[in-house]
């Protein structure tokens, strides 16, 4: 840069500025290595020139060493070296690639297409105008080519152009395209794309994807860069209505209070009325402020500032809107879920949602079903597996601010955290809010919990014991109520055993049967500590987080866990239903310590040594700490 001359600087910024200027077209790959997408990618960047000089020399020598094309260059070879930079970690999860022709900039997602990436592939595909899909002439529309275009068009991608590669190969026969195109058009008829565009190419030879070449005199459309150059994308952003997710509150002194975020849709001006829609509080636009200075008028992708004329209260995570057309504000909505997780999605367990900067926790309240991405069929299912989408309700602890994502696809979708590992689970988009909660409202009562719980003397609680099968936690628990009851403390029990014959009957012990178990139990004890009773629960509840669930249904120091730790080999040996006996022998499956695994709890309030203390002292043990925090 030293050396530049004082032209070659206005060079450079008017160079700069023509490429601002002009219109950016983002669009993902979607195929395999063996569709030709390395190769691809290659040649559309080769012929574009966008390579550095050192990659098109090592390009060059390497082709003649290690490549497949017999001295000359080998595209894939370009690509695949950046593939090994990635499983290096160096990019870690899609690679972006930029280039630029005169009339376009571009920014091509290049994801890998196997099914283990579906992640990937979401993630390339949330930003994607347009998608290439790739398929060999050779093999036709495969059930991966089905895939791949059902979770684009689930991700709002509605411009489609299907690359017929590696036309060389089928001598540039004109009926096999035609036959591949049909097939295509004919499956893609049930998505909801706007426009398929069919192209014939040879990605090696270079037919079609920069150049028309002579081979295909057939063809009369464009080559697939003519066509990405010219094709009308993207839905205008700045004619939808304003929204912008507050991600910071902008305070440095009492005098000022801005509102710093980006505007994911629409246009704002000084004086528009806005909206914060959960509360409902309207104000006008003072200032748009930015780095650069105060702005007249700000738009879609742009990061401001805003100011507003009165004081109203906005947070991080509020989404500032137009008055006129506003979102929805919902603790219900249904939703399509592409499954990451490598864990399953249990129903009813708690997850974190993410939803802009706003989070809440989620649950989901029915899973309807699930797709199968290679036939399009609706399949019932209590579950979804890793790369699996379903579609269900999610129920949230609170009411979010968002839009469908068919008409914002920013303030439309969401993903789900694993409370524990802080692993994204999953990814989301919102299909319409449920509005089954607004006309329920909660009936104002006049005898209270406390009320409740002073007329029988006690501070309700629930005593959540919980271990293995066989641990010995329904003795202990019903002992210690024994003991209550004799000290005239008001109480119930809820075992397991029990409550599976009854609220429980339609529940196995899959994963998913027993969230619910847990869940069900949990709503129940609650109910019991409102009615004022010392609450016994004795559960297996193998899992943490259900029996974190159950804790957070209750105020602090109303919940006691209780690890009754007995090691499976003492439950085992006692085997006093003779159900260890079954599950080893096969005849009984999902069993909890044999093939169904059980979380030890980390922060109990009470821990049960099963193996050298009796029941008795166990009892006992469990009404002085009763007694010394004062709930007896
Ligand atoms: S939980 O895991 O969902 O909390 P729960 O406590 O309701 O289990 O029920 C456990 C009781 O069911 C056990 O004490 C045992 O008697 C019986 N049972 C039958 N099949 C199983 C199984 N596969 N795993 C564990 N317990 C089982």
């Amino acid at each position: 840069m030293s050396n530049l001359t004082e032209t070659s600087v206005q060079d450079l910024d008017s160079y700069l500025k023509s490429q601002e200027n002009k219109e950016l077209l983002r669009f993902i790959t979607c195929g395999s290595v063996d569709d030709g997408k390395s190769t691809f990618i290659g040649r559309l960047l080769w012929d574009s020139k966008l390579l550095y000089e050192d990659q098109l020399a090592t390009l060059t020598t390497e082709s003649k060493r290690v490549g497949t094309q017999g001295g000359d260059i080998d595209f894939a070879l370009l690509l695949d070296g950046l593939q090994a930079e990635r499983e290096q970690g160096i990019t870690i999860d899609v690679a972006y690639r930029f280039f630029s022709t005169d009339r376009r900039k571009f920014i091509v997602a290049d994801t890998p297409g196997h099914e283990q990436y579906t992640r990937n592939m979401v993630t390339g595909a949330s930003t994607a105008d347009l998608a290439v899909i790739l398929v060999d002439a050779r093999k036709g529309v495969l059930t991966q080519t089905m895939r791949h275009s059902y979770l684009v068009s689930l991700l709002g991608i509605r411009k489609i152009v299907l690359a017929v590669n590696k036309m060389d190969l089928v001598d540039y026969d004109e009926s096999k395209f035609k036959d591949i195109q049909s097939d295509y058009e004919a499956f893609a008829r049930n998505l909801d794309f706007e426009a398929v565009k069919s192209i014939p190419v040879s990605a090696l030879k270079g037919d079609n994807i920069t150049d028309a070449g002579g081979n295909m005199s057939w063809y009369q459309g464009p080559t697939l860069l003519n066509y990405l150059e010219t094709v009308e994308f993207g839905t205008d952003l700045n004619s939808r209505p304003f929204r912008m997710p507050v991600q910071w509150v902008n305070r440095p002194n009492l005098d000022f209070r801005g509102f710093s975020g980006t505007i994911t849709s629409g246009t704002i001006r000084p004086g528009d009325t806005v909206v914060e829609p959960a509360s409902g509080k309207t104000s006008k636009v003072d200032k748009i402020i930015t780095f650069d200075g105060e702005l007249p008028e700000a738009s879609a992708n742009q990061a401001v500032t805003l100011t507003l004329k009165d004081e109203i209260d906005i947070s991080r995570g509020d989404v500032i809107c137009e008055t006129k057309n506003r979102p929805a504000t919902a603790d219900q909505f249904e939703a399509k879920v592409i499954w990451m997780g490598d864990d399953p999605l249990l129903p009813g367990r708690n997850y974190q949602i993410k939803l802009g900067s706003n989070t809440a926790t989620a649950k989901i309240s029915n899973l309807k079903y699930k797709v199968n991405v290679n036939t399009m069929e609706n399949l019932a299912t209590n579950t979804l597996s890793l790369n699996e989408v379903g579609v269900c309700n999610l129920a949230l602890d609170k009411a979010l601010t968002f839009d469908p994502y068919s008409e914002n696809r920013q303030t439309g979708s969401f993903i789900l955290i694993d409370r524990f590992t802080n692993a994204t689970v999953a990814a989301g988009t919102i299909d319409f809010a449920l509005r089954r909660a607004d006309n329920i409202h909660w009936q104002s009562v006049d005898i209270h919990k406390g009320a409740r719980s002073e007329q029988k003397g006690q501070k309700a609680s629930v005593l959540w014991f919980t271990g293995l099968s066989g641990s010995g936690k329904s003795t202990i628990a019903n002992l210690v109520e024994k003991k209550l009851h004799a000290m005239n403390k008001h109480t119930y029990l809820l075992d397991g055993d029990n409550v599976r014959h009854g609220l429980n009957k339609d529940l196995g012990f899959t994963d998913a049967d027993r969230v619910e178990n847990i869940r069900r139990v949990g709503e129940t004890s609650r109910l019991m500590v409102d009615a004022g009773l010392i609450t016994l629960v004795s559960f297996i509840s193998p899992f943490r987080s259900e029996r974190q669930m159950a804790r957070g249904l209750l105020e602090d120091g109303e919940f006691l866990e209780v690890f009754v730790d007995t090691p499976l080999e003492i439950c085992e040996e006692r085997d006093i239903k003779g159900l260890y006996k079954k599950a080893r022998a096969g005849e009984i499956k999902n069993f909890t310590g044999i093939d169904s695994a059980y979380e030890r709890p980390e922060n109990a309030e009470i821990v049960i040594d099963g193996a050298k203390q009796s029941a008795e002292d166990s009892a006992d043990h469990i009404i002085e700490v009763l007694k010394k925090q004062g709930m007896i």
